[in-house]
């Protein structure tokens, strides 16, 4: 019984380890999207030059890119795995305690959100990154502004720009349970560290929530309100 309780332990703190470092990768992902694509407050010229400079070294970006398909294909079979494993394992059969971040909302959800995010990504590849560039999508004032104009475009759809805003808050809710964990596996395992950790990943997951949000926002008043 204790030989299959510690391997239980084992094999679930290695789990959490890896996914911890997977999932660092991918915030550090959403952090540098997120300021990339602050360069659209900077106008068609400054926003497309951004990403014309990142598409002018294809090897460092694929390297990248293959590198964030891997982590990303990690966390999710980890965590659909832990999910499946948690459902049909009664918790109690084994008198082992680990420290779990608080159940709030973010914990309750974090299968749902993850895989809202997943269909997300998708359907974000094919409207903004294989998107024709010079095609009708792209035409501000009847010319073309690049990418630009394809995000403008997109976001100047109600119905687009809502289902991005309620995306981002998928986002944010996501992160707000996964930051809390991250801090309980490296180490914040005394209550009051637990909570500390808890509040700052709150806080840290609205703050990108409001951030990547502000983008289809930004897009809406200036169509709608002060166009
Ligand atoms: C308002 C929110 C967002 C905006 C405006 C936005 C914008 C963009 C744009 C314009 C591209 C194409 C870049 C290019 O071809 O040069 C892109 C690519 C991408 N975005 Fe986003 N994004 C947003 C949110 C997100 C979120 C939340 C995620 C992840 C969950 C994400 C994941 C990606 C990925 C994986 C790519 C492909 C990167 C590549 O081609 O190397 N995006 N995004």
């Amino acid at each position: 019984m204790s030989v299959s309780r510690s391997s239980v332990l084992r094999s679930s703190v290695l789990h959490e380890l890896v996914l911890a470092l997977a999932g660092i990768g991918l915030v550090g992902f959403l952090l540098v999207h997120l300021a990339g694509n602050f360069f659209i407050y900077g106008g068609p010229e400054v926003f497309n030059g951004y990403s014309e400079k990142l598409h002018g070294f294809p090897v460092t970006l694929w390297v990248a890119r293959i590198g964030l398909i891997a982590i990303f294909a990690l966390h999710v079979v980890i965590t659909t795995t832990m999910w499946i494993k948690n459902r049909n394992t009664r918790a109690q059969r084994y008198a082992v305690t680990v420290r779990r971040a608080p159940k709030g909302l973010g914990t309750r959800t974090m299968i749902i959100t993850g895989a809202l995010i997943f269909v997300f990504v998708g359907i974000h590849l094919l409207d903004f990154t294989f998107a024709d560039k010079e095609g009708l999508n792209s035409l501000l004032n009847g010319e073309s502004q690049g990418l630009y104009g394809v995000v403008w475009n997109g976001f100047a759809n109600p119905v687009r720009a809502a289902f991005y805003i309620l995306l981002m808050c998928c986002v944010g809710l996501h992160l707000s349970h996964a930051i809390s964990s991250l801090c309980i596996t490296f180490g914040a395992q005394n209550e009051r560290f637990v909570a500390i950790a808890d509040v700052t990943a709150k806080i840290f997951g609205a703050l990108v929530a409001i951030a990547y949000s502000s983008i289809p926002v930004y897009v809406l008043v200036q169509t709608y309100l002060l166009g």
